[in-house]
């Protein structure tokens, strides 16, 4: 009779267990089962009055069984606490779906395009030297064989914020910061941005170059010659042609202007080189004496070259791109492609 009873009181407390959906339910369970004038605890009282003989084997099944439903009882407020979401908003959720996926940032066309210049310099033993872009008078232009007034002047649209100081409208002026501070051998990259008052599909009025230089002595213009070719080789491939064209910039002598065979019709002529079959990359030259004497070189015991290049103007190249301006107005879907 008893035996029975017990065993009831147990099936009826793990049902109505099984039945909670609610945190709010444990308590009034706990009372009526466990507490102490809860159910399980009246029958175990009640052992008192079955017979001695029963007494050890009840009192056992009695102690068992108020463990097990003390166990149940923690496990499933265990179980209700790490699923608080109700049966309906479970069947909404698809665990086997794959993860949302975190879209991976690149680098700026112009970064890339800027790294992989300078690594070829680098590969051919020239180290990196960096300068302000708030710049002088002096370096800008005065040092550069440009005095006041000169009529080269003109063509650098420049940018002014006080009387002798500019944004740099190239990155020339750090030839002058390197060799008034180092002496020869010295075998020099400059690269950093670059401002001038202008803007159309081929100019933006802040852009990026890449100035280079080495000075030492017997220097020739056979030693620019080599080190431009295995730039453009590398930089576009082995096939493309290369031609040095006579100019004039005012701190080399003699200076030229060097083109490449044009990257989308080989040097047929099209509408990108405007039927010439070349596309010009950068100026360059036989740094003028007057500069070396700017910074107390004597130009009797060295001579030296430089060269200057827009990065934007090699991506566009490099990439097929026809207006410069999609570099800076940071739109995804053109970014996204490099
Ligand atoms: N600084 C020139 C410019 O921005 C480019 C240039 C031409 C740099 C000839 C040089 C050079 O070093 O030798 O237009």
């Amino acid at each position: 009779m008893m035996e029975e009873e017990l065993v009831r009181l147990q099936e009826e407390a793990f049902d109505s267990l099984s039945a909670i959906k609610h945190a709010s339910e444990f308590e009034p369970f706990r009372v009526k089962y466990l507490g102490r004038k809860g159910l399980i605890t009246g029958a175990m009282r009640m052992l008192g009055q079955v017979a001695p003989e029963d007494r050890p084997r009840l009192g056992q099944l009695a102690n068992t069984i108020k463990k097990e439903v003390e166990e149940k009882f923690e496990s499933r407020k265990a179980q209700l606490a790490v699923t608080p979401i109700s049966a309906p908003q479970a069947q909404q959720i698809d665990l086997s779906l794959p993860g949302r996926s975190i879209p991976f940032g690149k680098l700026h066309p112009v970064t890339q395009t800027m790294e992989e210049v300078c690594s070829i310099f680098e590969g051919l033993g020239f180290t990196v030297a960096e300068g302000p872009d708030v710049e002088t008078d002096f370096y800008n232009f005065e040092a550069l064989n440009l005095p006041q007034h000169h009529p080269a002047r003109d063509m650098h649209d420049t940018f002014y914020i006080d009387d002798g100081v500019l944004l740099r409208t190239h990155t020339s002026p750090m030839q002058i910061r390197v060799m008034e501070k180092e002496n020869p051998p010295l075998r020099v990259i400059a690269p950093g941005k670059v401002y001038r008052c202008d803007s159309d599909i081929t100019h933006t009025p802040m852009f990026q170059q890449v100035e280079g230089f080495l000075v030492d002595r017997k220097v020739s213009f056979a030693d620019l010659k080599g080190v431009l070719s295995v730039f453009v080789a590398k930089m576009f491939d082995e096939q493309t042609a290369i031609r040095f064209r006579p100019s004039f910039f005012p701190f080399t002598e003699p200076s030229a202007e060097v083109d490449i065979a044009c990257v989308i019709c080989g040097g047929d002529g099209c509408r990108v080189c405007k039927q010439t079959g070349w596309l010009e990359i950068l100026g360059a030259g036989l740094i003028d004496p007057e500069v070396f004497k700017m910074v107390n070189y004597d130009p009797e015991e060295y001579s030296g070259f430089a060269f200057g290049l827009g990065i934007e103007r090699i991506a566009m190249l490099k990439y097929g791109i026809n207006d410069i301006r999609l570099f800076y107005e940071n739109d995804l879907r053109f970014l996204a492609q490099f």
